[in-house]
């Protein structure tokens, strides 16, 4: 069923596919507010209903597609779209402690039927974080709420440190010459043309050991000389590459960083991808709460757009942005690619992979930002022995994790931002350049909502690679820090963990789907004092959720909540039926 719906979708192309026409007009500046619609309920239902006989698709495909995301408009003003102003709700806000007072501020201005929710807009540095009219905010920025709104300023002074323990930064290195920048490709592409040339090239990158950085760490260079083999070489097949930018882990800005301060390195990236597997088109999914970052891509593919009208570069690649509509899973790759189809983004089996049968049915690649972004590092200097991008690259780190990683630092650090460092660097030591924490801090949840949360006391054994976190129990994932404070109850924090993936889950499986909103509800009754945790029951639901899901939003939660419940037991217990109570059934 949905190959056929990705098949019906191919039919109008990339340009106009379903998922734009029923999400926004392609302004970038509208952020979570789709400002160009008339979205009266009856409106809405023509519109799509017109939509489907467009895409020779059931009524029912188009309403069930829409109907998933956060900012998609139903025209029964109940929904979370179209609101005037968004509060984050992300775990990092959670821990600042600082959103009640930016809700607050916000519905005495705008009044609470005109306040949405988001999760979350990477301003995890400053938290503090909201939107008005498709603008982001933080830090102090809710003290200017009436100026902002009456002289609709644009203006927010973000600010967080950019820092680098490397001699020579491969991330945070500034591009000072877009032309220069994209000579490599130049280069490249007429020095490696036939099939066995560009498998040369691809070769190198395996070499050099980049893993992907949207959490999985699968080897770079594997994936793309899969997709290269789809169909063979040359053949007039479409192939696609898409870049996933949907960065929903709270806690995380780092894509947001790349594509705001360095989007030449990841359109590089996407380029070169589309030299290795012939394809020539390029998909950014960037989600709707990163407006600037839309803006600044948009931005920086016109240049390349100049570039090759001057022929500065030679290449019939182009590029596409697609807009997200607010729905964490859709950064999963299956989910992703089928949102941009135009279906429900709920995740698929695998296989077939993505590069078998991704975008439209077609062969596709789909890697995170940062990965795209390591990509001209490791290809310059090719042809000199001692200092090639590859030789350097894989000098970096452990052998198994190689070059470099960005890691977010929230505000619980006293020099918040992005840290670039080797693979293999000590935990401790980027504490340490952080100037250590603004209050006391108990744990760290590192690497999203399905990142385990590290105790003070485990913090010296981690080094951030792949291998250190898994072998220690934990995850690296995107590599965000969140600092949480003494403050926080931890059975707070499983109770947001539950209630994230509750509301997050696409409900493909009933592991997750159900599990998270039984895992929600026992954390809610033991806080309010309904009913003790049954420590049986609990450990039965988080091990078929971690066993039983079918992506890793079920099958990872349960990590970070099985963190807490080994390392703060004591903290936790007062919530739980005694071992004795369980042993003879007393409720
Ligand atoms: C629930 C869930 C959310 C994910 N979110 C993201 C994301 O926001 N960005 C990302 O690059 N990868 C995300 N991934 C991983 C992608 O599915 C995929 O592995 C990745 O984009 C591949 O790129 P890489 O090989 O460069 O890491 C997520 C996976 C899951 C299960
Ligand atoms: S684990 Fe959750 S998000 Fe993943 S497929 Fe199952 S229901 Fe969907």
């Amino acid at each position: 069923m949905s190959k056929n719906l990705s098949q019906l979708a191919r039919r109008q192309g990339i340009d106009n596919t379903l998922f734009q026409q029923l999400v926004f007009s392609d302004s970038v500046n509208s952020g979570l507010v789709n400002v160009d619609i008339d979205n009266s309920a009856d409106v809405v239902k023509q519109q799509r209903k017109v939509l489907a006989k467009k895409f020779l698709m059931g009524e029912a495909v188009v309403h069930g597609a829409a109907s998933f995301y956060d900012f998609i408009d139903d025209g029964t003003n109940e929904h979370n779209a179209n609101k005037k102003a968004y509060v984050c709700n992300g775990s990092s806000c959670l821990c600042a402690n600082t959103q009640a007072t930016v809700k607050e501020v916000l519905v005495a201005q705008f009044g609470s039927q005109n306040v949405g929710h988001v999760t979350c807009l990477g301003r995890c540095a400053e938290n503090g974080a909201f939107q008005i009219n498709g603008n982001n905010y933080s830090g102090s920025d809710i003290t200017k709420v009436k100026q902002i709104t009456d002289q609709s300023s644009t203006a927010s002074n973000e600010s967080f440190q950019v820092q680098t323990t490397l001699a020579e930064p491969i991330l945070t290195a500034k591009i000072t010459d877009v032309a220069k920048y994209y000579q490599l490709f130049d280069e490249l592409s007429k020095q490696f043309v036939t099939k066995n040339e560009l498998e040369h090239l691809l070769d190198k990158l395996v070499e050099s050991g980049l893993r992907g950085r949207g959490g999985a760490g699968f080897p770079t260079g594997v994936k793309w000389r899969s997709c290269l083999e789809e169909l063979g070489f040359n053949e007039q097949s479409e192939k696609y590459i898409v870049c996933n930018a949907d960065e929903g882990d709270a806690g995380a800005f780092s894509d947001r960083y790349l594509l705001e301060h360095r989007p030449h390195a990841v359109l590089f990236g996407m380029l070169m991808a589309g030299l290795l597997t012939g394809a020539k088109t390029g998909v950014l999914y960037i989600r709707a709460e990163y407006p600037e970052a839309i803006k600044q891509t948009k931005q920086a593919i016109s240049e390349f757009d100049q570039l090759i009208l001057n022929k500065t570069i030679l290449s019939d690649f182009r590029f596409k942005i697609i807009k997200g509509a607010g729905a964490y899973i859709c950064g999963e790759e299956t989910a992703l690619l089928r949102s941009i189809e135009g279906q429900r983004p709920v995740v698929s089996v695998r296989p077939p992979f993505p590069t078998q049968s991704g975008l439209f049915g077609c062969p596709t690649v789909v890697n995170n930002v940062e990965t795209f972004g390591s990509i001209h590092f490791i290809f310059s200097e090719l042809n000199s022995e001692q200092n090639s991008g590859v030789s350097k690259y894989k000098a970096l780190g452990n052998g198994k994790s190689t070059g470099s990683k960005l890691v977010s630092l929230d505000g619980a650090f006293v020099h918040p931002g992005i840290i670039e460092v080797a693979m293999g660097t000590r935990l401790t030591t980027i504490i340490e350049l952080a100037g250590g924490f603004v209050k006391g801090i108990k744990a760290l949840h590192i690497g999203g909502p399905l990142g385990g949360v590290v105790p003070l006391c485990e913090i010296e054994k981690l080094t951030i690679d792949f291998e250190s976190f898994s072998d220690n129990g934990f995850l690296l994932g995107h590599a965000s820090i969140i600092g949480i404070p003494q403050s926080m109850k931890m059975i707070d924090y499983i109770a947001h963990l539950f209630e994230f993936t509750a509301l997050e889950s696409c409900g493909k499986c009933y592991p997750c789907q159900i599990g998270s909103v039984r895992g929600q509800e026992m954390f809610e009754q033991a806080i309010t004092g309904k009913q003790s945790i049954n420590p049986e029951l609990l450990s039965d639901l988080l091990e078929t959720m971690q066993l039983g899901s079918l992506c890793a939003l079920g099958g990872g939660v349960p990590l970070p909540i099985n963190n807490i419940l080994t390392y703060f037991e004591n903290e936790v217990a007062p919530y739980f039926l005694s071992k004795k109570s369980t042993a003879t059934g007393e409720q």
